[in-house]
């Protein structure tokens, strides 16, 4: 198992901690996000808003309220396992080598293995979330090559949120694409990396979701009490 890249660099203070008043049901999910924090602007950036978009396409596809706000919150926590790749593979200003890569996908192993036992459902959910939302729909995914509805739910969401996230944000190898350029890929990869009815709904209300990820306030409170239960 890869060791957590302790010590953290030096706190970011300009960057405000969006569950910052939340209650005492969140409180391990505050930590993690402080330490995350800590690691890579970008992405904390990143993480903040995947819980926004995770919890708006949850409610788009008929989930309850409070499981909408459960899977954004902890959708929050996706990447949590990132904290354990060192500094030269996950900040590396271009391509990764094929053995760096397979280091970078350790971060889904990682964080399952951070968020799950707790008992927990919100930690749970996080849980899945981490180690799935690299899966593909045609199976060609990882850490398991899941395939399909093997993939669960909480996953499938999290993965068309997060490539579409990625793709929309500078990255510290590339810029930004270009809306037009984002909408023709996830049309490009329906039944290939993502669950076509899902994307289907994204789709329809991809402009709402691209100002959804430009307006994210990172210092907005969710809905913590009814996430965690
Ligand atoms: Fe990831
Ligand atoms: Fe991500």
């Amino acid at each position: 198992m890869l060791q957590l890249a302790l010590p953290f660099p030096a706190p970011l203070p300009h960057l405000p901690l969006a569950t910052a008043n939340r209650q005492a049901p969140c409180s391990t999910t505050v930590t993690i996000f402080r330490l995350f924090r800590h690691r890579s602007l970008e992405t904390a950036e990143h993480v903040v808003t995947m819980g926004v978009l995770v919890e708006k396409l949850a409610r788009l596809i008929g989930l309850q309220p409070r499981v909408a706000a459960r899977m954004g919150l902890a959708a929050q926590l996706h990447d949590v396992g990132k904290m354990g790749i060192p500094d030269t593979i996950l900040n590396k200003p271009g391509r990764l080598t094929p053995a760096e890569y397979d280091t970078m996908k350790h971060h889904t192993l990682l964080g399952r293995e951070i968020l799950a036992h707790s008992g927990q459902p919100l930690l749970d959910c996080a849980a899945i979330i981490a180690h799935q939302h690299h899966e593909r729909w045609d199976g060609l995914g990882y850490p398991r090559r899941l395939s399909g509805e093997d993939i669960h739910l909480y996953g499938r969401v999290a993965t068309i949120c997060d490539v579409f996230d990625a793709l929309s944000r500078d990255r510290v190898y590339r810029k930004a694409w270009l809306p037009d350029q984002v909408f023709a890929h996830l049309e490009h990869q329906r039944e290939k990396a993502f669950d076509p009815l899902l994307l289907d709904v994204f789709l329809d209300h991809f402009d709402a979701f691209m100002d959804l990820r430009q307006g994210t306030n990172l210092a907005a409170p969710l809905v913590c009490k009814e996430a965690a239960s």
